[in-house]
């Protein structure tokens, strides 16, 4: 038997990775920077074992079906070549966020799960190349190994492509996040399958990739000279361009609600009011308001105008990855 279990904590694109240019090692076409956060994370662990005839895979206790056991079995794969060994494994994950609002991330589910073999296949595993391997379970993942600020370079192979930490001499510690959570009865496009509809089918894909390289620069230096207002600007402008190629994609979508809009303009009237506020949403409805620390809790109060608490979540700047210890198994 081995065993091995790890927590991972979510992170949120500032500049966002849209598109593949390989899907099967999930390189992307453009580099992203996120901040990790600590509101929302994963606990994994894994268990691989010869008595096992199959992997079996519960999250948040339910066991789960054929499809997403797959998933999960995929990536299981890649880490079995990796150390040789070749026994079946049960894995059992469990999704930490304050309210269940349809919030469970694969950023830090398939960093965990990446932490979680790590430590079960003692694989051994640099930071570096844990992040190459939470990268081949979910694109994002691979920045979730680190904590604060994050730049995933896409580098054009498997062995180039991972994730470092940011320097910001502790910047992120001055930030917040604030979710605003959208409910929604529209039918999801995965993150997966709307930006690989996107890199297929867009008009504006070629733009987005021009523009995604001066985003990152300009996030760079805004984190260099810790120049909040520059941050904010490049991160909501950077992700109104990703969302503006889904609209030109055939079929054409948005992630866009009533609601999300309702917090968009709330987040932009506030701001013409004289608040430091900016937003960016990812792959569905919700809407993220980044500010200041100091100023949190005036923007908390000032959403909650419009927004039930239950719809709001404060986050702040999260850490790495960690190994946790092993409960013995029943
Ligand atoms: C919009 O990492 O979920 O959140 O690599 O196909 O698993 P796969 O996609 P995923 O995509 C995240 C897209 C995004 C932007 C971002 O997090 O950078």
């Amino acid at each position: 038997m081995h065993n091995g279990k790890a927590r991972a904590f979510t992170n949120i694109a500032l500049i966002k990775y849209w598109g593949k240019k390989d899907q099967q090692l999930i390189l992307p076409m453009n580099n992203s920077l996120s901040l990790t956060l600590d509101a929302f994370y994963t606990e994994t662990s894994v268990s691989f074992s010869k008595d096992y005839s199959h992997d079996t895979f519960y999250l948040d206790d339910q066991l789960q079906n054929e499809k997403a056991t797959q998933k999960i079995s995929h990536f299981l794969d890649l880490a079995r070549k990796q150390a040789g060994v070749f026994e079946h494994a049960i894995v059992r994950s469990q999704n930490f966020v304050p309210t269940a609002a349809g919030l469970a991330s694969s950023a830090s589910g398939l960093a965990a799960l990446a932490g979680a073999c790590n430590v079960a296949l003692g694989l051994n595993l640099t930071t570096k190349n844990l992040s190459r391997l939470a990268r081949r379970g979910s694109g994002s993942a691979c920045r979730s190994v680190y904590g604060g600020f994050v730049e995933w370079e896409k580098g054009n192979s498997d062995q180039t492509s991972y994730a470092s930490p940011v320097a910001s001499h502790h910047w992120e510690d001055d930030l917040a996040m604030i979710f605003i959570l959208i409910n929604d009865k529209t039918k999801d496009v995965s993150s997966r399958n709307g930006m690989q509809r996107t890199v297929d089918t867009s008009l504006y894909y070629n733009d987005w990739l021009k523009a995604a390289n001066i985003d990152i620069e300009k996030a760079r230096t805004a984190i260099a000279n810790q120049d909040f207002q520059a941050l904010g600007e490049v991160t909501e402008a950077n992700c109104l361009k990703m969302h503006a190629t889904t609209l030109a994609a055939n079929p054409p979508f948005t992630y866009w609600t009533p609601d999300s809009l309702k917090a968009m303009n709330k987040v932009q009237a506030m701001r013409q009011a004289g608040q430091n506020c900016y937003f960016t949403m990812d792959a569905g409805p919700n809407v993220k308001v980044l500010c200041p620390k100091k100023d949190s809790e005036t923007v908390y109060r000032e959403l909650q105008k419009d927004f039930p608490s239950h719809q709001l979540i404060m986050a702040h700047a999260g850490k790495g990855i960690e190994t946790l210890e092993m409960e013995v198994a029943k």
